[in-house]
């Protein structure tokens, strides 16, 4: 809006008249004297209306929270008494001279201008539009920005391109369930939605684009947790080639540590450089592979980085649905691209659950951030692999492509995968990752805003081949027969 007036700029424009516009965050309205919290993209900014304002001041008579105003007035400094230093304009005021209520509201569903932390997890997801206006919810979203922003400036200027890798993909098994989509055009054939980018991301190494990144949306079809999104999720996906894991943890680290610098100074790094600990000492140690190394578990500003080395390349397989090869004793303890350790190769055979390899885990107060490792680049290798954890010849089909790829000149190269989510809900101080995303699914994977998913109509479902049975079935979770 033209020659519109800020709330970080009006405390500059003393005895001037300007025009602002916002929301009715807070009215106080006392009779004579109208007092309303205006608020804007950048705060809040006190508009008086006076009686002698006659016209004005009946109309403001109307105002109500979350209504849409535009207002022109004087901008007068505020009594000494009464200077607000909380918000960004609290030195001064504005004596309203013309109002126009530009949008009403009705009242929300719960109260804008407090926490709505506590306000029932339905209802916020349904009106996520209005969460979204509250302060600390903003500020989530505005961090998220800012810290995405800073690491893609970074990498940029550390000669990584970023490079969009196909949504409509095949499957890459990460362990979990795919969310797939059916096809129209070839029927009874299934696009998977990736679980991350990895096979794309090792195709690009071997297109020569050295120093790859994205910030990459995932799927994965998983039960939800605190820190565990049960549909979508972000990663900052990293590749390189020619490289070595020492180079992918001091890029990660060094980038990381400026950036909480910059971003967060208030936080803490507990130990620089961040400790590098091997898989076999800590799990003896801690019980874990994932050690909260914090100093004060109470401190919000502490943050104690770990990184975690020497993972063993398998563990015994103990999913009941046996994803891996069907009866194989073994599966991958990262994915199945990572590499040997090369002097622990001579006992893949012999004793597969005795080789490392060079998969490395970043750990953050206790929470797996990020995974990754130097990855097979030679062919007979990576079958080998296959055939330990059982792969049949079907299975290993699926990877012809790949095989096919390998073929042309694969460089050594490796990379690392952290949760962006994950990530930023740490440094935003919030327990639950669905507290930095925009617009999350409940923990049942369910959007109360949109009611996705939804039922589509029977010609939807004739064009892409898909009958459903899941009207005969009784124990249809319960949100479903309300829909
Ligand atoms: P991995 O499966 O370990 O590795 O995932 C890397 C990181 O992604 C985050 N993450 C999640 N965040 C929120 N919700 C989820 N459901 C979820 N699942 C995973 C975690 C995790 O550490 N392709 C490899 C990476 C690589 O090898 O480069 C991969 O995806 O923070």
């Amino acid at each position: 809006m033209k020659n519109r007036v800020l709330s970080s700029e009006v405390s500059k424009l003393v005895n001037k008249q300007v025009k602002m516009v916002g929301w009715v965050h807070v009215r106080r309205d006392h009779g004579k004297l109208i007092f309303i919290d205006l608020r804007d993209s950048d705060g809040f900014t006190q508009l008086v209306f006076l009686p002698n304002h006659k016209q004005v001041h009946k109309l403001a008579h109307q105002l109500r929270a979350e209504f849409v105003i535009e207002i022109e007035g004087k901008v007068n400094n505020r009594p000494e008494k009464m200077i607000n230093k909380n918000i960004i304009s609290g030195k001064v005021e504005i004596e309203v001279t013309n109002l126009k209520i530009l949008s009403k509201s009705k009242t929300p569903p719960f109260e804008i201008d407090r926490d709505t932390i506590d306000v029932d997890e339905e209802t916020r997801l349904k009106y996520r539009y209005l969460d979204l206006r509250s302060k600390r919810m903003k500020l989530n979203i505005i961090n998220r920005h800012k810290i995405i922003n800073y690491i893609r400036n970074y990498l940029v200027d550390n000669g990584f391109i970023e490079i969009q890798t196909p949504i409509l993909s095949k499957s890459t098994p990460e362990g979990a369930r795919d969310y797939l989509v059916p096809s129209r055009l070839h029927p009874g054939k299934f696009f998977a939605l990736p679980q991350s980018p990895q096979q794309y991301k090792q195709l690009l190494m071997i297109s020569g684009f050295e120093k790859y990144f994205q910030i990459a949306p995932c799927f994965r079809d998983e039960d939800a947790r605190a820190d565990r999104s049960p549909g979508e999720f972000y990663q900052l996906d990293m590749e390189m080639t020619f490289t070595n894991q020492k180079e992918i943890l001091d890029l990660i680290e060094n980038m990381f540590t400026k950036m909480i610098k910059e971003l967060f100074p208030k936080k803490k790094i507990t130990k620089n450089p961040w400790p590098r600990l091997k898989y076999n000492d800590i799990t003896k140690k801690y019980k874990t592979d994932k050690p909260d190394l914090r100093v004060d578990k109470n401190n919000p500003n502490e943050l104690s980085f770990a990184w975690i080395i020497d993972f063993p390349l398998f563990v015994k397989q103990t999913q009941k649905d046996f994803f891996y090869g069907v009866g194989s004793r073994i599966a991958p303890s990262h994915h199945m691209f990572t590499a040997p350790k090369e002097e622990d190769i001579k006992l893949l055979d012999k004793n597969p659950l005795e080789v490392r390899s060079y998969q490395h885990d970043l750990v953050l107060n206790g929470t797996e951030i990020g995974g990754g490792s130097i990855r097979i680049h030679n062919w007979s290798i990576q079958e080998k692999i296959f055939d330990l954890i059982g792969f049949t010849k079907e299975q290993k089909k699926q990877f012809d492509h790949l095989k096919t790829a390998f073929s042309y000149g694969v460089p050594p190269h490796g990379g690392i995968a952290p949760g962006i989510d994950r990530f930023i809900s740490i440094l935003c101080d919030e327990k639950n990752i669905k507290e930095i995303i925009a617009f999350p699914l409940t923990g049942e994977a369910r959007d109360p805003l949109t009611n996705a998913p939804s039922e589509v109509t029977k010609q939807q479902l004739k064009e892409v081949h898909i009958k459903t049975d899941y009207k005969q079935k009784s124990n249809q979770p319960k949100h479903y027969k309300k829909l």
